[in-house]
């Protein structure tokens, strides 16, 4: 099975061959970031189109970064610099953009299903590069190749997912890619900041930290979202870091061969310890390695349809 789709929303939508089949082809574009003249002219006269209407450092530099590495021409429009800040809408923006025959928009918006709204409107591909708390699909497929890279599989792997469940695209979308490929989640938390019912998600789910540790192969440790804590959902940050920071001493009842991941941007001594997040068990600059390769494998999926 390859991957015949116009857009890539999300991995919920996914079977678990394409996963693989994104996964393999992204492997076989690791190589090319390695050589000395990193660049290929499978993209050349395609043209992407970054459209950010939230803030991103890794997303839309490594989709940058992989476009220009397959030759593609690629423009970034940002929010606070465009004429959305004069009120126009998404939809009028994008229609504008499309009129300029772009092939691929790689969209972050805070609106949860605002990628899948504008991919139903443009005959351009669409890539959800974060939306809302619903997904972010590329960030899901470079976490699992760099889970792949370390482990060799993700089938009967035992991940644990620590921190701010409710607000987080990155985990909706590994739990849907983990256990669709096999792995067990486990999400770890708070109460407040694990959503009711995400159990028919196929997770197991604990408020306990202490108890998923010592089981864990990976522990995939998420960004405390500050910006997204307006309800009163924590007593304090402090009281956080205290009960579900991943700090050394917590590490000791780990496994040997334990990995610490992060999608960034890290709060450190918030969620994770400096000591843990440079430390020998961390794999948080390879995910940002795979990114790049990922985003390579979508676009060249996507752009030559
Ligand atoms: N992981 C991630 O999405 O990081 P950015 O917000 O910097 O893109």
């Amino acid at each position: 099975m390859g991957f015949n789709r116009k857009d890539l929303l999300g991995i919920r939508d996914l079977e678990a061959a394409e996963i693989e089949y994104l996964l393999d082809l992204s492997r076989s574009f690791k190589e090319i970031n390695e050589r000395s003249i990193k660049k290929v002219p499978t993209l050349r006269g395609k043209t992407i189109i970054h459209l950010f209407y939230e803030p991103s450092t890794r997303t839309r530099t490594s989709f940058d970064i992989a476009a220009k590495r397959l030759s593609a021409d690629t423009y970034s429009i940002s929010a606070s610099t465009s004429s959305i800040v004069k009120g126009e809408t998404a939809l009028d923006t994008l229609k504008n953009l499309e009129a300029m025959r772009p092939d691929v928009f790689v969209i972050r918006h805070s609106a949860s299903g605002a990628p899948q709204m504008l991919a139903g409107r443009t005959t351009a591909s669409v890539i959800n590069a974060g939306d809302g708390m619903h997904e972010h699909p590329s960030q899901a497929l470079l976490d699992m190749l760099t889970i792949l890279d370390n482990k060799g599989r993700l089938d009967g792997l035992n991940v644990v997912i620590v921190g701010d469940i409710y607000h987080s695209r990155v985990a909706r979308s590994n739990i849907w890619g983990l256990t669709k490929m096999g792995s067990t989640v486990v999400v770890c938390g708070p109460a407040t900041l694990i959503p009711p019912n995400i159990d028919a998600m196929g997770v197991k789910v604990t408020n306990h930290l202490e108890q998923c540790i010592p089981d864990a192969d990976v522990i995939m440790v998420l960004r405390l979202q500050k910006e997204r804590q307006q309800q009163m959902l924590l007593p304090s940050v402090r009281e956080y870091a205290t009960l579900y920071g991943i700090n050394g001493q917590r590490l000791k009842e780990a496994r040997k061969d334990v990995l610490i991941m992060h999608p960034g941007p890290m709060n450190r001594g918030v969620e994770i310890s400096p000591e843990v997040a440079d430390g020998p068990y961390s794999v948080i600059l390879e995910q940002v390695t795979n990114g790049v390769a990922v985003r390579m494998a979508l676009l060249y999926l996507l752009a030559q349809r």
